[in-house]
Parts: C-alpha cells; sequence; structure tokens
C-alpha cells in the first residue's frame, strides 16, 4: 500500500494488505454519501464546539477546525473538492481534507466520536431538511387544491363506485377528497419529524464515550429536540427512515390514484379535464397524438418508491446490535425517494394549475347512468315507504327504463306511478342532479354550500 493511500485509511494500521479493488468500489459510499457534505460539516462543527466547551479540545484547534471546514464548505459548494474513492465515505474524505489544511487539528476532530454516531447524525440532519422541504411542497399543492375545487364548488360530475356512475357529485367535492389525504400525508411527516429530530452524536460506536461530553449542547446547537437515549439504539436505529418511507409510500399511492384519475379524465371517452399541452407529449409516428405522459409517470413513480420502503425493512432486519454496515444502504433509498417526491409533487401542483375542466362533458356523462336513482329512493322514503321497499321500487323503474333506452328523469309521470302511488309531480325536483346534490348539505357532503365550508375551514388550517 501506497504511503499517500494509507494515510487516506483512517483504519489501515491493523492491515496488512490493501483493499481489494472491486471491494474498495464495493465498500465505498462516497458516489452516493457526498450528498450529506453540508450536514456532515455541520454536524462536525458542533461536535467540535463542544469539544473545546468542555475543554477536551484547545481553542487554538478548534479555530483551525472552523478554518478548515470554511475553506471545505467552499470546496464543495464550488464543485472543486477532491472527492476520491480511496477515502471511501463522505465522512472519512472531508476529515482527510480537513487534515490536510489544517493539520493535527483535523486529526483532532473525531475524538469522542465514531463515524456511526456521525453518519447516523448527517442522515437525520438531511432528513429533516428534506421533510420540512416536501411539507413546503405538500402546501403549495394543498393550496392548488383548494383553489380548483373553490372554481369548482358547484361543476356537477358524475361520482364513481366500481367505476361506474354512482351519484352526482361536484368537482370540487372530488378534489377535496385529494386535499384531505395530502393533509393526512403532512401529518404524517410532521409525526415522523418528531422522531428523526434527535441527536446519536455521542453515542460514539456503540457504547457511548469515555470523555466528558456534553450531548444536549450538542443536540440544542444542531437543532434536535433532544438526544437518542441509548447508545446501541442510537448507532443502529433506522427506523426513523423506514417510517419516512411508509409515509412517502402513502403520499405516492395518493398521488397514484390522482394521477390515474386525470389519465382517465383527460381521455376524449371521458373528456372531464384537459391537460395542458406543457405536460403532455406527442407521439413519433402518430401525429394527432396528445399524451398523458406526466401523470403516468407519476403514476409508474410508485414502484421505486415502494421499493424504497420494502429495501429498507428489509436492510433493518435481521441485524445484530449495535451499527452493521448494512446501513449503508439506506442512503440511495432515502435519497431516491426524497427526489421522487419532490419532483412529484411539484409537478402535481402546477398540473392542477394548468386543468381545465370541462363541465359539459361531466353532465353529459352525468345523464347516462341514473345517477338519481338514490334520491327517488330516498324521496319515497320520506313519503313513508322503508328504504329497502324504495330500493326495489326504484330498481324496476330503472329496469323499465333501461328497457326503453330512457334515463329514470326522462320517464313520464305516469310510468313513474305505475311502480308506486306516493310519486307525486314534485318527483322530477329531486331526480335533477342540482336537487341530488344541493340536498347532501351536512359536514362531509357534496353539496357546493358543505363544500365551500370544507374549502373555507381549510384555509383557515393551512
Ligand atoms: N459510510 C458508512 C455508512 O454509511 C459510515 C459508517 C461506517 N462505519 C463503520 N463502522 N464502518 O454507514
Amino acid at each position: 500500500m501506497q504511503q499517500d493511500d494509507k494515510a487516506a485509511k483512517a483504519w489501515s494500521g491493523r492491515f496488512n494488505e490493501p483493499l481489494d479493488r472491486l471491494a474498495q468500489r464495493f465498500n465505498a459510499s462516497v458516489d452516493f454519501d457526498k450528498r450529506l457534505a453540508a450536514f456532515d460539516i455541520e454536524g462536525s462543527l458542533a461536535h467540535a464546539r463542544m469539544l473545546a466547551r468542555v475543554g477536551i479540545l484547545p481553542a487554538a484547534d478548534l479555530a483551525d477546525i472552523e478554518r478548515g471546514m470554511g475553506q471545505i464548505a467552499k470546496e464543495v459548494h464550488d464543485g472543486t473538492f477532491p472527492w476520491t474513492i480511496e477515502r471511501e465515505d463522505v465522512h472519512l474524505n472531508i476529515e482527510a481534507r480537513l487534515t490536510d489544511l489544517v493539520g493535527d487539528a483535523g486529526k483532532r476532530l473525531h475524538t469522542a466520536r465514531s463515524r456511526n454516531d456521525q453518519v447516523a447524525t448527517d442522515i437525520r440532519l438531511w432528513l429533516r431538511s428534506e421533510i420540512d422541504a416536501l411539507t413546503g411542497v405538500l402546501k403549495t399543492l394543498r393550496g392548488r387544491l383548494l383553489d380548483s375545487a373553490e372554481a369548482d364548488a358547484s361543476t356537477l360530475m358524475p361520482g364513481f363506485t366500481h367505476l361506474q356512475v354512482a351519484q352526482p357529485v361536484t368537482f370540487g367535492h372530488h378534489l377535496m377528497a385529494y386535499y384531505e389525504m395530502f393533509t393526512r400525508d403532512a401529518a404524517r411527516l410532521a409525526d415522523c419529524r418528531k422522531r428523526v429530530n434527535r441527536l446519536p452524536l455521542g453515542a460514539s460506536a456503540l457504547a457511548g464515550t469515555s470523555y466528558p461530553i456534553d450531548r444536549e449542547s450538542v443536540a440544542k446547537e444542531l437543532g434536535f429536540d433532544g438526544v437518542c437515549e441509548n447508545s446501541l439504539d442510537a448507532v443502529s436505529d433506522r427506523d426513523f427512515a423506514v417510517e419516512f418511507l411508509a409515509a412517502a409510500a402513502l403520499m405516492q399511492a395518493h398521488v397514484s390514484r390522482f394521477a390515474e384519475e386525470l389519465i382517465l379524465w383527460s381521455n376524449p371517452r371521458f373528456g372531464f379535464v384537459e391537460l395542458a399541452d406543457r405536460f403532455c407529449t406527442g407521439s413519433s409516428i402518430m401525429p394527432q397524438k396528445k399524451n398523458p405522459d406526466v401523470p403516468e409517470l407519476m403514476r409508474g413513480k410508485t414502484g421505486r418508491v415502494y421499493g424504497s420502503l420494502f429495501a429498507m425493512l428489509t436492510i433493518i432486519k435481521g441485524q445484530p446490535l449495535a451499527y452493521n454496515k448494512d446501513n449503508q444502504e439506506d442512503k440511495e433509498p432515502l435519497f431516491d425517494t426524497a427526489d421522487t417526491l419532490r419532483d412529484v409533487l411539484t409537478l402535481l401542483a402546477e398540473l392542477l394549475g394548468g386543468l381545465k375542466a370541462r363541465p359539459d362533458r361531466m353532465m353529459a356523462a352525468l345523464a347516462e347512468g341514473h345517477a338519481t336513482a338514490t334520491d327517488l329512493a330516498d324521496y319515497l322514503v320520506r313519503k313513508g315507504l322503508p328504504f329497502r321497499d324504495a330500493h326495489e321500487v326504484v330498481a324496476r323503474a330503472v329496469r323499465e327504463a333501461v328497457k326503453l333506452g330512457k334515463e329514470l328523469p326522462a320517464l313520464p309521470l305516469a310510468t313513474l306511478k305505475s311502480f308506486s302511488p306516493l310519486v307525486g309531480d314534485d318527483v322530477f325536483a329531486v331526480l335533477t342532479p342540482e336537487g341530488s346534490v344541493a340536498s347532501r348539505s351536512h359536514i362531509g357532503g357534496t353539496a357546493p354550500s358543505a363544500v365551500k365550508a370544507a374549502i373555507a375551514r381549510a384555509r383557515k388550517a393551512l
């Protein structure tokens, strides 16, 4: 092993031969974990300041470390930092560079610390900032949903069960269903953040440290709510990562459902909405095509996000306490998921901004499928018929309508009366989609008044 290479390896002293080439590449994580550099520097500075405060590190060394880290941060930012897989990961790259720059002070930085508590700290700092960024993007998306729902609070469309026309709803009400989903997603992120926001530093390799460290002050400086209570758990716990990925998977599920509806609705057979051209692509062979690639990819990205959740669950399964290198595998799924979600949620908010509803097409669909059949049954119940009997009466009326090739409201009064003498000439008012939705004005109902009230409540909460 060359002297330079040996110096690069913080742990090479015990070994008689250099690391196998492939093993070196296999073992190294710097290609992807260099993304943690800013957090690694932030954590190291907080650690060094604490060491100086409690008298473990001379003030002059702290000054050197701060100066060196300032230079390193600049190099990382400018893209001139000399990353090398000889130095394995982000932590050793930065520490070795610090020593190149400031000498012995750099070698003192790792006192009372291990890469095990260091990496756990870095990944928590990184994830916390990603959670905050995602929360911001989610908030924008939720705001857009409220704007769109408000604009279409009275726009009638068929509501579906089993993808068959079921009952009239308003488009605004439909959009507000997604608002609810994304609001729960935001709450899940906030909850997960509480457990992410704990400081592992001080656990050292696994057993804590013999130095008189002050963990609380490091936690405070780094904005953590407190310290991880058990050193073994601190270096090996990745369930905060599973929680984040699970929250992300649910978010993706919601995105995917919405994307699926946009794909369906923008299909000319439905024609309920028009997607802005800037989110669609054409075909290289069929000149007439306008394909919903962006929502399709949003739906497709669900695969990688679910995959990351399963990867992380599998990574932690069966690991003995405490730290194992398996945990290095936490990063790529986390990075990929955070990046994916950020793009997907941002694009979905943009897509909504450029979405045009087609009320005429929604109405046309609503006119096929006897969507107000339940309203007729409810009408008969109000006139005294038990619901089960009313259901039967209306079912027979629908059968007759189907036979005649007509919609329920198009049947003559006499025909309707023939199914039940309770039918009066006030029946047609309940058979209109406007009447149907207006009657569902309770909290959570689809009446325009209820939807507007829900939007007002949401605006206050947002
Ligand atoms: N790159 C490593 C990781 O991501 C850092 C910790 C290495 N610790 C060790 N004992 N080899 O987990």
